[in-house]
Formats: structure tokens, sequence, C-alpha cells
């Protein structure tokens, strides 16, 4: 029997990329793997939680009967899923690369290819953190990531606050080992209380393990 600190705590995790479809066969997307949000989710459910996944379309192998699994396609099915599930967790972890932007419309047939260049119309995305940051109750952790290019420290606390979290976490494409797709990640933690750690670079279920043990540190839970 491991350590079952997290026993009882109803957890959610987004991961993951979105898609954003443009036509029937096309799409905008990312690079995420969903490695990071997994580590985290078998994380928690090794540590005793009752793990809620939302998954954005994902290649990795995953057993999904020990989670309560969704699989989504899109920004909007992944705010819809968090949305209908938020009020009854205790913990929410956004892990998932979220498109900020999708196509104006999405056209019905396949688009075909012309002479002349084709410009493509974005909207914003909602953003699932925010709208759910907003309704956060005083017992309700989030914890959100920031994946920076640049400006990195400033730029995730600014997230930190304005999304309401309660930690975030911060992986720079600019650190090798960091960031996208690779089996490490190298992170920097932020509270709202102003503590902050670093990590080097680790696999991600150390890294996920250290998140877990940082989420301890918050307030609510003392
Ligand atoms: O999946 P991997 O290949 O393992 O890669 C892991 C990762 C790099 C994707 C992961 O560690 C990570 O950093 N995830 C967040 C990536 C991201 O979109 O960051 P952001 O800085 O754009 O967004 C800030 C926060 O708001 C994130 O918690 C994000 O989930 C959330 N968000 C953003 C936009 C939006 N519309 N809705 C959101 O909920």
């Amino acid at each position: 029997a491991g350590n079952t600190d997290f026993s009882g705590k109803k957890v959610m995790i987004t991961m993951g990329p979105t898609q954003e479809a443009l036509d029937p066969v096309r799409y905008i997307s990312n690079h995420s793997s969903g490695k990071m949000g997994l580590a985290l989710a078998d994380a928690f459910l090794s540590r005793g939680a009752d793990v809620f996944v939302i998954s954005g379309p994902i290649s990795l192998k995953v057993n999904k009967d020990a989670f309560h699994w969704k699989n989504v396609r899109s920004a909007k099915e992944m705010y819809d899923a968090a949305s209908a599930i938020h009020d009854q967790m205790d913990i929410c972890v956004f892990a998932a690369a979220v498109a900020d932007y999708a196509p104006a419309e999405i056209a019905p047939e396949k688009i075909k290819k012309s002479d002349a260049s084709l410009s493509i119309s974005l909207v914003k995305n909602v953003d699932i953190a925010a709208s759910l940051g907003a309704k956060k109750k005083q017992n309700q952790v989030h914890v959100g990531f920031a994946l920076e290019t640049e400006n990195e420290a400033k730029n995730a606390q600014l997230k930190l606050s304005k999304k309401n979290f309660d930690v975030i976490v911060l992986n720079s494409m600019k650190d090798s080992g960091a960031g996208f797709q690779l089996d490490t990640n190298k992170v920097h933690i932020f509270h709202a209380s102003g503590l902050s750690i670093q990590s080097d670079v680790a696999p991600k279920k150390q890294i996920a393990d250290l998140i877990l043990d940082q989420i301890k540190n918050i307030p609510v839970w003392v």
C-alpha cells in the first residue's frame, strides 16, 4: 500500500491538446501529447484520489478504467465537460493545452484548393480555467499550467492571478528537457501566497508528485 494522502479527494484534470475543426478533415491544434496530464492523473490515483480526466485527442496507451475518463475534441467540448463536474471537485488541474482561437465557421464540406491565397477568420475560445476560476469556492483548489517562450515568470504570475489559480506550474520552451511530448519536464511552481520553487529536469511522473506535494502546502489544507 502506497501513500494515500489524497484519499477522499475528487480531482479533475484537463489534459492533451484541443482540436478546432476547419472543415470535416482539417483542424488547428498544438503539440501536447497528454503525458504531463496523464502523469498527474496517475499520481493522484496512486495517492488515493478519485480522478476525473477530461482529455483532448491523444495517442498514449491508457488504462481508462482506472479513471472517470471523458474524451473531448474542441475547447468548447472540454469546457462543457469540465463545467458539468466542476462543482463536485476538490481539486482541479488545468494541464491541457487549449487552443485560444477556433475557426469562426466550420466549413460543411472540405475546403477546396484554388489559385488564390486563403485567409481563415478565428474567434476567441472560452478560457476554461478562467471561467471556472471565477466560480471557484473557498474549499476548492485550482492548479494551472503556463507554457511560455518569453518573460516566463512574469507571464506565469499574471496568469496565476488572472485565472484565480492557487498554484501555477510554469514550463518554458527555452529549457531543454521541458514542455511538449518529452517524458521529462522542468518546472517553476508559483503559489498565490508568493512562495515558489524550481525543479530540475526530471521524469514527468516525478514532477507530478512534486506538484501534488506542493498542493498540500496550500492554506486550504491546513
Ligand atoms: O501534454 P505534454 O506533451 O506532456 O505537454 C505538457 C504541456 C506542455 C502541454 C503542459 O505541461 C502545459 O504546460 N499545459 C498548459 C499549456 C497551455 O496551454 O498553457 P497556457 O499558458 O496557454 O494556458 C494557461 C492555463 O490556462 C493552462 O492551465 C491552460 O490549461 C488554461 N487554459 C488556457 C486557455 C483556455 N482557453 N482554457 C484554459 O483552461
